[in-house]
């Protein structure tokens, strides 16, 4: 494989990152490559530096040193340091979801103009689910209740975490009670694995596993909250044409590209864009184009269907276009390299958020008080780099790809509904029971700089869909499969089999759409794993058993964020075949490699898959999916 091909697998990546180099415009691809050798201590999670003593770092061959300073093993270290990642992750799952609360809890106390409920029946939906009573009530009334029952479930109370324990099948709430898995609090979990793995607490491997799992679980609760919030805030998606890559920045347009999770930002700056559309005509744009990258991207791509430009590992390259008139970022995968691209190409980086100030960017506070404004002020920017921008050369490549997404959980049951109206899931489930649906694999997670940007998860997407898996994603797993065409129903033929074009063209038609739906299901940004999780859990009650049943599997097939590694152990909690596309940093313990390839399985169903080749990850996710159909008798 030659450089380019190594770094992106994206044709208008690679035409960027070419333009980079002539311009000596240095790009996480360059970095990546003077990081290398990387560690090998590292690499297998086997250097500590939790104490002052440190750091520490065991011999992974077996000889001295077996132990740091304080005794702790490869085992110990291991499986602490995966704990903080899952603590992390979660951390940053539910700060997302805590910050909408607080956003929700603002707009029904009348404190904030620029918010509303966008979707009641969703808000009645939840409400009931967490035990709300919203009989004849005002929906302003029931919506305080509710942020207030999210801020709860932050810290120990009298109930478990509400967002856990009514999101998943009541057999699996059980399971995870019986085995002491049912988070307490959010932040009582993320706080308890900072406790545990401080210097000279908990040193037992499985303890420390356990530990972690339910501190999983909490993030699925934070991410299930995330979504349930933004929905109520900002509506449910529902199908919605549009495009992605770079092609969808615009030379003669202010372009603004939104980068980060939150849609809190990202959805204000939506409206505020259509309605600052004649002040960038004033000055010689025809008009405001808004461009997302990373989960905010799809937050607004799914919910008005605004363009995505590009993902993750490659967001440096959008500035290199010379045509971004301004990024503006919340928080989450934000690199801060980006600041120093913006720089050399003469655009601003914008921060919005008091948690991520980048040196070198402009930061604006962005308030929910004042949401609007701050929107305005970010677009006036925009206008104002554009201005500068005109007679310079930009290099937009012309690459873009058709996309159809929006399918939230409501959406999928509502299309399957026009097949049985009665019986929205027995469509869906009959299809699985024929062998028409072999099964289902979710993709989600990161790009990493390890991996040829997007190489894995197309690899294992293309050979899912010709065995006739059902193939959703989320977050940048979206974003790549959304640049390489696997979101356009034009592309069914090419890429699906037989059966599974049946079951697309099926459910395309009966909802009027004159076609199949797109290979690949967007079902949203990293936080909506709640919503291939909430379709799981309908089947699954649907057929009178528990998730770890389903024939459904998951890959973060190029996970670079401890959010990666939370929502793949609360996928595995849940009971699911889960593959990582790259290394793990476990290697060094073979015994929590063990467990959390095999032995956890034994627990809770789900198990770790951990193959940096596409192609055998491909194989043992259909071996995987067979398995569980066996197991259903079907
Ligand atoms: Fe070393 Fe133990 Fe301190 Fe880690 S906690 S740095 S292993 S002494
Ligand atoms: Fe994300």
């Amino acid at each position: 494989m030659d450089r380019l091909n190594q770094r992106s697998t994206d044709p208008a990546v690679q035409e960027m990152i070419q333009k980079a180099e002539k311009d000596g415009i240095e790009t996480v691809w360059d970095r990546f490559e003077s990081q290398e050798p990387q560690c090998g201590f590292g690499n297998l999670g086997l250097c500590c530096r939790h104490c002052l003593q440190g750091p520490c770092r065991i011999n992974p061959f077996g000889e001295e040193p077996k132990a740091g300073i304080c005794g702790a093993t490869a085992d110990t270290m291991v499986a602490r340091g995966l704990d903080r990642a899952i603590a992390a992750g979660t951390a940053a799952h539910s700060g997302h979801a805590k910050h909408l609360a607080h956003t929700l809890k603002k707009m029904a106390k009348g404190e904030v103009k620029d918010y509303r409920i966008k979707d009641e029946g969703k808000l009645l939906g939840v409400a009931q689910r967490m035990g709300i009573e919203t009989k004849e009530r005002p929906a302003q009334e029931i919506a305080l209740d509710l942020a207030e029952a999210a801020l709860a479930d932050f810290h120990e109370k009298d109930t478990p975490v509400m967002w856990a324990a009514t999101t998943v099948t009541e057999k699996r709430v059980q399971v995870l009670k019986d085995l002491d898995l049912v988070p307490k609090g959010i932040d009582h979990e993320i706080s308890e694995i900072m406790h545990r793995t401080l210097y000279g607490v908990d040193a037992d491997p499985l303890n420390l596993l356990m530990g972690g799992i339910r501190c999983a679980v909490a993030d699925l609760a934070g991410s299930y909250m995330g979504t349930d919030l933004s929905d109520i805030l900002f509506g449910t998606p529902t199908p919605v044409v549009t495009e992605a890559n770079l092609g969808t920045i615009k030379e003669d347009q202010v372009n603004i590209a939104v980068h980060g999770h939150n849609p809190v930002l990202s959805d204000i700056l939506v409206t505020v864009a259509r309605e600052m559309a004649d002040e960038a005509g004033a000055a010689g744009a025809k008009g405001v184009n808004l461009v997302g990258i990373c989960c905010t991207g799809n937050e607004i791509m799914m919910r008005h269907g605004i363009p995505s430009c590009t993902h993750s590992v490659s967001s440096e390259m959008a500035l290199i276009t010379g045509a971004v008139d301004a990024m503006v970022v919340d928080y989450q995968c934000i690199m801060p390299s980006l600041a120093t691209v913006a720089e050399c190409m003469g655009t601003t980086l914008i921060t919005t958020m008091d948690i991520c100030k980048i040196p070198g960017a402009t930061h604006l506070e962005f308030k929910e008080e004042t949401a609007a404004e701050n929107a305005r002020e970010v677009i006036r920017i925009g206008i104002k780099n554009f201005q500068r921008r005109q007679g310079k050369k930009t290099s937009i490549p012309t690459k873009k790809e058709t996309v159809a997404a929006g399918f939230s959980t409501e959406a999928i049951i509502g299309a399957l509904a026009k097949l049985d109206g009665e019986n929205p899931l027995k469509p869906l489930v009959d299809n699985i029971v024929s062998g028409n649906i072999r099964g289902v694999c979710l993709f989600a997670g990161c790009n990493n700089a390890k991996v040829p940007q997007d190489h894995n998860f197309i690899t294992i997407a293309k050979r899912m869909l010709r065995e006739n898996v059902l193939v959703l994603a989320t977050g940048c797993g979206a974003g790549a499969l959304m640049r390489h065409g696997f979101m356009d129903p034009a592309n069914v033929d090419q890429l699906c089999g037989d059966k599974i074009k049946g079951v697309l063209t099926a459910i395309g038609e009966a909802n009027g759409l004159g076609g199949p739906l797109p290979p690949v299901l967007h079902m949203g940004s990293c936080v909506d794993n709640s919503r291939p999780v909430a379709v799981a859990v309908a089947v699954a009650n649907y057929l009178g058993v528990d998730t770890d049943k389903l024939p459904v599997v998951a890959s973060a097939a190029e996970a670079v964020s401890e959010k990666a590694v939370s929502i793949g152990c609360y996928a595995v909690a849940a009971g699911l075949p889960t593959h990582v596309g790259v290394m793990l940093p476990v290697l060094g313990s073979p015994l929590v490699t063990k467990v959390l390839t095999e032995k956890i399985g034994d627990l809770t169903g789900g198990y770790f898959i951990v193959d940096l080749d596409p192609e055998s990850a491909a194989e043992k996710l259909l071996a995987a999916i067979d398995e569980r159909r066996i197991g259903l008798g079907i």
